[in-house]
């Protein structure tokens, strides 16, 4: 979903292994020492539960077929090692197919605590332990099916609802706001800034603002949209879907004239 990458992909073996430097190793343990115990005491319960499910450690970086097996057995989904760079289309058909688009590379470390682009330890560390839950994993999978019958107007719009959950998403559990948008968790200093109310804000979750809400991947996010609970993913569920796409993008057009 990137127009530009600083990075480039790293091959995997015929195994689907990545052969890391020492370099990256070091920025993986020092990243995820970091952010662990802020992710510890923000994300939501399923993130936590997921984490312990995939016995992800500081000794890493990850390597996907190791994360694979796991959350293969738990959801079926799997993560396919791709390019920086992936166009909608690809995006969206790897997601009806239960493949989880994976870049490989880790960040350097001058770009430790913000990166603009998904790397290795976003996929895995955002991404990966949620998965592992059935509910949030059906709803990844029902965005993948949809997005690959829409055009490309209505994935960009499709491509909103995934940004402000499964990237960026909060949710009310016993009176706390909590995290579990891969986006957020595997940056630590998104996880603070998210909570922050004083530089943030807070929206009720309503699928038809958020799919009139624009938004940049290149900045710490201004907007976040809050569930009061799962049911609220279930809902979105639904045939009619498709024309409230149709109707947002027929009034940011008129927004727009
Ligand atoms: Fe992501």
């Amino acid at each position: 979903m990137m127009k530009n990458s600083a990075y480039t992909a790293i091959p995997v073996d015929e195994k689907g292994y990545v052969a890391y430097s020492k370099e990256d190793a070091e920025t993986w343990q020092h990243l995820f020492n970091w952010q662990q115990p802020l992710a510890q005491e923000h994300a939501c319960a399923s993130y936590v539960e997921g984490m312990k499910t995939l016995g992800l450690s500081e000794d890493g970086p990850a390597q996907l077929p190791e994360v694979n097996r796991v959350l293969f057995a738990e959801t079926g989904w799997r993560l396919e090692p791709v390019d920086a760079l992936i166009n909608f289309k690809r995006f969206f058909g790897l997601l009806a197919d239960k493949r989880f688009p994976a870049a490989t590379f880790m960040r350097r470390p001058d770009q430790l605590d913000y990166l603009p682009e998904p790397d290795l330890f976003h996929e895995v560390m955002g991404h990966c332990p949620i998965l592992c839950n059935p509910e949030f994993a059906t709803f990844t999978h029902w965005i993948g099916k949809l997005g690959v019958q829409c055009s490309h107007e209505q994935q960009v719009a499709l491509a909103r609802i995934y940004w402000f959950t499964i990237e960026f998403g909060l949710i009310r559990e016993a009176g706390t706001t909590k995290i579990f948008g891969g986006g957020i968790l595997s940056s630590p200093k998104e996880i603070s800034h998210s909570l922050d109310v004083s530089v943030v804000n807070h929206h009720p979750f309503d699928i038809d603002t958020i799919l009139r809400t624009r938004y940049r991947i290149d900045i710490p996010q201004p907007n976040y949209f809050v569930m009061e609970s799962t049911e609220q993913l279930l809902a979105i569920q639904d045939k009619k879907l498709l024309s409230r796409i149709d109707n947002a993008i027929s009034d940011l057009k008129s927004a727009v004239i």
